[in-house]
């Protein structure tokens, strides 16, 4: 996935503007860290700031064919600039919304957003994690190659077939499930119990999360031959409307295609 990400007016004195309200990071340290994180996504970015609004505009039509989606921290654009609406309209990429600061709290006028018809999420009041989790949601929404359970099984079973230690197999796993299904984290345990499928996390009491921004979670039961559970694999993701159908149904082809993992030796 390629995103574009833009910055509005005055996000170019990030580090020394009110840093009470906005954080210590400079506008570099920001993009440095979407850099590293669209690396561990696997995804490209090219960050832009400008303090013009036909700028930002001109640099969205400029880079509409390249990107695959956006973004997008309007900054005060976002509460009356309605070209920056038209523009992201015109170029019909998923945008998402992101503010430093939460909008919502602060002064009546900003809670007006010139996106609010045309983005696909607001993530807004984390400071960086704002971009970071607004990018991890690009990138598990994106339109990607559709997941494909036969040959997911068939690269979990050369995995399985490696003679390395447990510990590193289950990374491994976990790792190569994480990346072809573009969720932020996951993991394998060896006790489980049923599947539970949480939309959103902050609402359920029994959630524990275990990274800063999950949204949703889901966990499924390995099964043995005999139907006993053996394991359970947890996924974690930044999106709420993460566990789709086809996602679900995916997923439980995983958990199948994993289970010879626990008829392993423990190290
Ligand atoms: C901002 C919020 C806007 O209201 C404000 O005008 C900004 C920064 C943010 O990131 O919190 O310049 O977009």
């Amino acid at each position: 996935m390629r995103v574009l990400v833009l910055h509005g007016p005055n996000l170019n004195l990030l580090g020394e503007r009110e840093p009470v309200i906005y954080g210590r990071a400079t506008l570099e340290e920001i993009d440095a860290r979407i850099g590293e994180r669209a690396a561990q996504l696997g995804a490209e970015v090219r960050c832009f700031q400008s303090n013009h609004e036909g700028t930002l505009v001109d640099r969205l039509h400029a880079e509409r064919r390249w990107a695959s989606g956006l973004l997008f921290n309007p900054a005060a654009y976002t509460h009356y600039a309605w070209s920056l609406r038209d523009a992201v309209a015109a170029v019909a990429l998923p945008c998402v919304e992101v503010h430093l600061s939460d909008v919502t709290q602060r002064e009546p006028w900003r809670r007006v957003s010139v996106l609010a018809d045309v983005r696909v999420a607001l993530c807004a009041g984390r400071g960086i994690d704002s971009y970071l989790e607004g990018l991890e949601l690009l990138v598990e929404i994106a339109p990607g190659p559709e997941l494909d359970s036969e040959r997911m099984a068939t690269d979990l079973g050369k995995r399985l077939a490696t003679p390395a230690p447990r510990a590193a197999l289950a990374k491994d796993l976990a790792e190569a499930v994480r990346r072809a299904g573009r969720f932020r984290w996951v993991g394998l345990y060896d006790v489980g119990d049923r599947e539970v499928v949480v939309q959103d996390v902050h609402a359920d009491a029994r959630h524990l999360p275990t990274l800063e921004g999950t949204r949703a979670e889901a966990i499924f039961p390995v099964l043995d031959a005999a139907g006993a559970v053996v394991g359970t694999l947890d996924v974690e993701s930044a999106n709420a409307q993460a566990f789709t159908p086809a996602r679900v149904s995916w997923l439980a082809a995983c958990a199948r295609a994993l289970v010879p993992f626990w008829g392993r030796s423990r190290d």
